[in-house]
């Protein structure tokens, strides 16, 4: 397709410290090897500072720099949370948003999710937005539908700014799971999600890439990223070996 292929690693709760440094000089790295390829790290809150260092200090690379959530609001009594501008101001310009295991664990509902998209947007940082059915809704035939739902939710804030947003389509029981989807299995959702896209504008269709997130590895990426749909890949525990990680980008290429 037309759209530029997208590996978007998610260091989730690791890497904070000192490993932040080596790791993100790496990907930068492997970044300039292969220049088709659009690069994203997501490293805790901490460590976005010191990535920034390495990412566009001295290496000048272009890979983007992600933060894993945000709050909506821009500022206020919001004890232990984290604003899009403090984001930006830490060298990020990326978020990524409603991710399964904020939605999950922290009870995220879709309109928060759609209200921290549309912050985002206004902040220009440009959000990931996570959807994907639990084990239960697929097992329930209900795949389609739950995905739907949560696309429908921030579809109208995306569609402010065609082809600044992503969409990562994570089926939650394939992360960390070691159990991926297939590469037609993921397709077939893709497909779904980007006729959604089609209903709101064609060019907001044409242009957002749809990523696929759930164990992604170096071994399994190749086929999935060779689906029509699916335009990259959202890797978690992959990402934090930059070696593995470089592979992936390489099956981007
Ligand atoms: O954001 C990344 C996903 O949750 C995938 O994680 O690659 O460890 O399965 P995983």
């Amino acid at each position: 397709s037309a759209r530029r292929p997208l590996i978007a690693g998610n260091w989730k709760m690791n890497a904070g410290g000192q490993e932040a440094m080596p790791l993100a000089a790496a990907v930068a790295r492997a970044a300039k090897e292969f220049s088709k390829v659009e690069v994203v790290v997501a490293p805790p809150y901490t460590a976005l500072a010191a990535a920034a260092h390495e990412l566009f200090g001295e290496n000048k690379s272009d890979v983007g720099l992600a933060a894993q959530n945000m709050h909506p609001e821009t500022s206020g009594a919001f004890t232990g949370e984290i604003s899009a501008g403090m984001l930006k101001e830490s060298g990020a310009s990326l978020v990524i948003l409603g991710h399964s295991e904020r939605r999950q664990l922290f009870g995220e509902t879709d309109e928060l999710v759609a209200r921290k998209v549309g912050s985002a947007i206004a902040a220009e940082l440009r959000p990931i937005v996570c959807v994907g059915e639990t084990l239960e809704e697929r097992e329930a035939g209900k795949t389609l539908e739950v995905v739907e739902r949560q696309v429908r939710a921030f579809l109208d804030e995306l569609a402010k700014q065609p082809g600044f947003g992503v969409i990562a389509y994570e089926p939650v029981w394939a992360i960390g799971t070691g159990r991926v989807a297939s590469p037609e299995d993921a397709q077939k959702v893709h497909a779904n999600i980007r006729g959604l896209l089609a209903s709101a504008s064609i060019e907001l269709a044409s242009v957002t890439r749809i990523l696929y997130g759930g164990s992604v590895k170096a071994d399994n990426a190749e086929g999935l990223l060779s689906q029509p749909d699916i335009d990259g890949a959202l890797v978690g525990g992959a990402s934090l070996d930059a070696a593995g990680f470089r592979k992936i980008i390489e099956a981007a290429h």
